[in-house]
């Protein structure tokens, strides 16, 4: 808790008062999963292979309380039902990203906050493990960071590197032409991973622990603090035909060093596999 509590201290200039009260508030909201993880809570079935918590509800309650306290004007897109997208600054927040990690015991999992200033992309994001310890955050033109030290995409050739991907999950439809794509790519790289968190694996993409990360069916929430953090350490993130990822519209999202991404987007053209963004 000291390190990662501890950063918020050194930002003190105006600009930076709304990055230091959503890392708070992310820190915080981090606490109250930790405390509760492998502790008795109640889960229900969301959907056909997607949990809830009752984390989930509360954490985000916790978040969007705190929030709209700090900032009385701004809107709201959270997963667990919670919309108004009018206000400014727009947060877009997943409040336990990695839900049935969660619920089954497995420390992989996060707070994600994303911060809209008008435009379609985001200009600040913010990512917390509370398990680890570790504080991902970016604003656009400042860099991107975990606990405070600078990350970079990685420099490795694509064969020498981990790709996290996930099958889609809730679209059970999809899991053939998505394990199409995958087998597309498996021969051209180190091995493949599936996390359970798609904050956490765009953050890895950041850092530099993955060499990329595709997937299907993610949403606004899923995705909005990762993809500033990865564009801030030098990566790019794209929908599969190619098209800049959009957080709003985009159904599937490829992210990593530009080289990386170009690659695998290659592949899967020549492959003659259908491509939808
Ligand atoms: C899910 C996780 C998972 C990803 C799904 C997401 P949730 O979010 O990020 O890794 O594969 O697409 O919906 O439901 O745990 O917040
Ligand atoms: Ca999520
Ligand atoms: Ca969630």
């Amino acid at each position: 808790m000291g390190q990662t509590h501890s950063i918020i201290k050194f930002m003190k200039n105006t600009d930076e008062i709304l990055m230091n009260t959503v890392i708070s508030t992310a820190l915080k909201a981090g606490d109250i999963l930790r405390t509760g993880f492998r502790q008795r809570f109640e889960v229900e079935q969301k959907s056909a292979h997607d949990l809830i918590t009752e984390y989930d509800t509360t954490v985000q309650q916790f978040i969007v309380e705190q929030l709209s306290k700090a900032f009385p004007g701004a809107g709201f897109v959270a997963e667990e039902e919670h919309f108004s997208t009018k206000g400014d600054p727009l947060l877009v927040i997943d409040p336990l990203d990695g839900t049935n990690n969660f619920a089954m015991g497995i420390p992989q999992f996060c707070v994600s906050i994303g911060v809209f200033t008008g435009e379609r992309q985001p200009k600040a994001g913010v990512v917390y493990n509370p398990v680890l310890e570790e504080l991902y955050h970016a604003q656009v033109g400042k860099g991107a960071y975990l606990n405070g030290e600078p990350i970079h995409v990685t420099q490795e050739p694509l064969k020498d590197t981990l790709v996290a991907t996930a099958l889609p999950f809730k679209f059970r439809d999809k899991v053939d032409w998505i394990t199409q794509l995958l087998l597309h790519v498996y021969p051209e790289v180190m091995d493949i991973r599936r996390l359970g968190s798609a904050a956490l694996d765009i953050c890895y993409t950041a850092a530099g622990i993955f060499g990329l990360y595709f997937e299907y069916g993610i949403n606004a929430w899923d995705t909005a603090a990762g993809v500033c953090l990865l564009r801030e350490a030098g990566g790019v993130a794209v929908d599969f035909s190619g098209q800049p990822y959009d957080p709003f519209t985009s159904k599937s999202i490829v992210v990593g060093p530009p080289a990386h991404v170009e690659r695998v987007l290659r592949l899967w053209r020549e492959s003659g596999v259908q491509l939808e963004g």
